[in-house]
Order: structure tokens, then sequence, then C-alpha cells
């Protein structure tokens, strides 16, 4: 089977869409990717298969060609970045989440409380900042986890809206941000503090054709949450970079200011420039940009004259467009062949793709481009930021060619 069943944007958050996009010949887990053999493969949380850029903090990423089996990625395949060196193992009998701040009713909840109010499902595309963060270097090196291309991954996600759970504690009229605060611990310059953000109160609030603005998640792929993945309970924030999805989500408090958290105040924004006042200047990034990578074959793949199998993602930007053409090229740009769109379109979420291209002697690499609804085309070329986010230039696969 080659392709999965096209459906209309709304279903996708309604539908189990866990479909076999066909053509499981990726050549083994590692592929050719010299890379992937070089690195550890954590076996040992939740069966990921996954390849580890750090255990203590937990940061993995699939494989590419595993990303191509399915629109809904599964769990064993689902990327993990946690800032934290302890994974929390929490005690769903015992965990509460609580309500406060600008709210008329504060409120403490149980996990079966929350299992027993209005649930709602999202199919959405959850990516870091930092994905691709490595393509930085080639202009100046940046820091932090070095991703490729794999830090995202689709999942359904089910639990509470989150506008729901603000309607039981009755926002006031001044409130205009929701923080939420985790239970993990980050030390960083001899603090230690828990992971935190928040979003806009009108993010919390939205009803996206029926995907939620933000959903407090239970569930993963119909499973329980992994701990990985922030056991019992997460924020979801479709549209929002990962960082905005909170894990072992404790405590959510309603406010007229942006939370103050480190991840929120200083960490996730587009810096320029290392100084104190552009660092200050830059505002927190919430939406991810327009996306597309491909992921077989990798980088220096060795391939023969003649017709190639090109395959990939590509994800809409974060403000609800949806993926509308995918274009590739194999002579650097000049001429670029549309691709074959092989997944549900819907916003917030992933389109995965395949292209039959010719591929010469005069092909130095493999490209990639993505036009969203609106005609927002990828970038050719995207502006350094100090700390490697948002990298979504044409992703370009360099290849050698045998005849
Ligand atoms: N939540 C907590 N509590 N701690 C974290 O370190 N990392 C964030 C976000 N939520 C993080 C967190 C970041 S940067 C990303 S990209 C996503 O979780 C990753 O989610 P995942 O590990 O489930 O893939």
């Amino acid at each position: 089977m080659r392709r999965i069943d096209k459906r209309l944007p709304g279903d996708c958050t309604r539908r189990d869409a866990l479909q076999l996009i066909g053509g499981m010949a990726f050549a083994g887990f590692l592929g050719n990717d010299s890379w992937s053999q070089t690195k550890g493969i954590a076996t040992t949380q939740g069966d990921k298969r996954l390849i580890v850029h750090s255990a203590s903090p937990h940061n993995a990423e699939p494989a590419l060609g595993d990303l191509m089996g399915n629109w809904i990625t599964p769990l064993e395949s689902f990327f993990v970045r946690s800032h934290g060196r302890e994974t929390p193992e929490l005690d769903a009998a015992a965990f509460r989440v609580s309500v406060e701040g600008l709210v008329d009713r504060p409120l403490e909840l149980s996990m079966s409380d929350l299992a027993a109010l209005p649930q709602a499902e999202a199919v959405a595309t959850l990516t870091c900042a930092g994905n691709r963060r490595r393509e930085h270097n080639a202009v100046r090196a940046v820091s932090g986890v070095q991703w490729r291309e794999g830090a995202i991954g689709n999942a359904r996600w089910s639990g509470v809206p989150l506008a729901e759970m603000l309607k039981r504690a009755g926002v006031k009229s001044s409130a205009k941000h929701v923080w939420f605060e985790s239970v993990d611990q980050i030390e960083d310059h001899g603090q230690t503090f828990p992971f935190g953000g928040s979003i806009p109160l009108e993010k919390a609030l939205a009803d996206h054709n029926g995907t939620p603005g933000a959903l407090l998640a239970l569930r993963m792929n119909g499973k329980a949450l992994s701990s990985d993945h922030g056991f019992p309970v997460r924020t979801v924030v479709p549209g929002y970079i990962g960082a905005r999805s909170v894990k072992w989500l404790r405590r959510i408090v309603v406010s007229d200011q942006p939370s103050p958290n480190h991840f929120l105040a200083d960490v996730y924004k587009l810096v320029t420039e290392d100084t104190k006042l552009a660092q200050v200047e830059a505002g927190p990034i919430y939406t991810f940009p327009i996306n597309a990578a491909i992921c077989e074959p990798v980088a220096a793949a060795s391939l023969k004259t003649g017709r190639q199998r090109v395959r990939g993602y590509a994800l809409p930007p974060g403000n609800g467009t949806t993926i509308s053409r995918i274009e590739v090229s194999s002579d650097s740009g000049a001429s670029w062949q549309t691709a074959e769109i092989l997944s549900p379109v819907a916003p917030y979420c992933w389109v995965l793709w395949e292209a039959a291209v010719s591929v010469d002697a005069v092909t130095r690499d493999l490209i990639v481009r993505a036009t969203d609804s609106t005609g927002l085309i990828q970038p050719e070329v995207v502006p350094w930021n100090m700390k490697g986010y948002l990298y979504n230039a044409w992703h370009r696969v360099p290849v050698s060619v045998a005849s």
C-alpha cells in the first residue's frame, strides 16, 4: 500500500489516522547514515528507538527514515527533549494540577477529576524550536543540543481542553496570559527552578475548527503519556514550538503578564547578537515557521543515475494554514518537481510526501521547499541566530551519483 487516505482537515482531530504509508523498505534502522552509527540508541526508556544526544537530560531523536512510515509518529520514534537531569516518575494517584491567579474559583484537580471533565482530541505536530539547529553551524557555531531534522513528531493527543478548565475556574477580565509550571527541576547558573512558560489567553481559549488552542493531554496516540512525554499530564499547544507544551504539568496560573519563567523570559527567543540588550529586546517565540525536510535518501547517500525516490515531511506554519505544495530539486534549484502528498493535510500537522526525481552526474544535492495555503514559500536561507532556533531554510541533502 502506498498511499494513506486523504481526509478533510477537520477529520484529523477526530479519527485515528494511524496508517501505513507503505514501503517500509528502509535500509534497516540506521540506514546508511554514518552519524547514526556513531551514536548510542536508547532502548531502556519506553522501548524508544532513538539516537541519543544526551542521556541525562534525556534528549534523543529518531533516524529520519523512521519518521516516514506513519503520519502519526509511533511512540518509539517520537523525539524526546527534556531540560532537567531527572525524568520525573510521578504517582498519578497522588498528583494534582492547580489553577490559580486571576480566577474566581481556584481549582485543584486530581487525574480522575481531569478524566471526568469533557475530553477532546487533537492531532498536532510537536517540534522543538531547535530542530535542524546544527545547520546554523555552517554560518557560525551554535551551542545546545545539535538536533538534526528529527526533533519533530505528529501525535494524536487527547485530554481536557484548557478552555474547559479556565471556564470552570472563571477567568477575571484583567487576565492576558496563562502560565504553565512543571515539577522537573532545572539547574542553571547555580539556581534550581521548574520548567515553565506561558501562552496568550486568546490562544488558551481558542477553538480552531474543533482543535483546541491548548489541551491538557492525558493520552498520546491512545495511551497514557509515558514518563518521557510528561506523565500524567502535559499541555499540548497546536502550532506553537514544543517548549510551550509543558510536560509533568503541576500549576496553571492565570495572569496579566507573561510568565517570568526562564524558558519564556530568557531562553526561547530569536537573538541575533550576543548582547544583553539584544537578549532583553527579543520577545518569546510562540508559533513555529513553515518547514520541510528530506528524510530519504540521507546525507552522503550514493545514488545511481536515473529516477530516485525522495521522501520527507513538510510542516505548515503554526498560524493555522496548511501545506499546499512541496517541490524537490535535483539540479541545485534550477528546476523543481512537485512532490505527491501522501498523508492527510491539516493545520498544525505535518504532511508526508514523496517524489521520484531524476538524478545524474550534475546532481550534487537534493533540495526540498514547501509552500502553504496562503502562498508562503519556505525561505532559501534564514538569518543566523545565537541559540540556533527555527531553522527552516530549504533543506539540502548532499549526495553522490554514480552512473
Ligand atoms: N516540559 C518540561 N516540564 N520540561 C522540559 O524540559 N521541554 C520542552 C517541552 N516541555 C520540556 C517540557 C521542549 S523544549 C520540547 S521541544 C517538548 O517538551 C518536547 O516534548 P517531548 O519530549 O514529549 O517530545
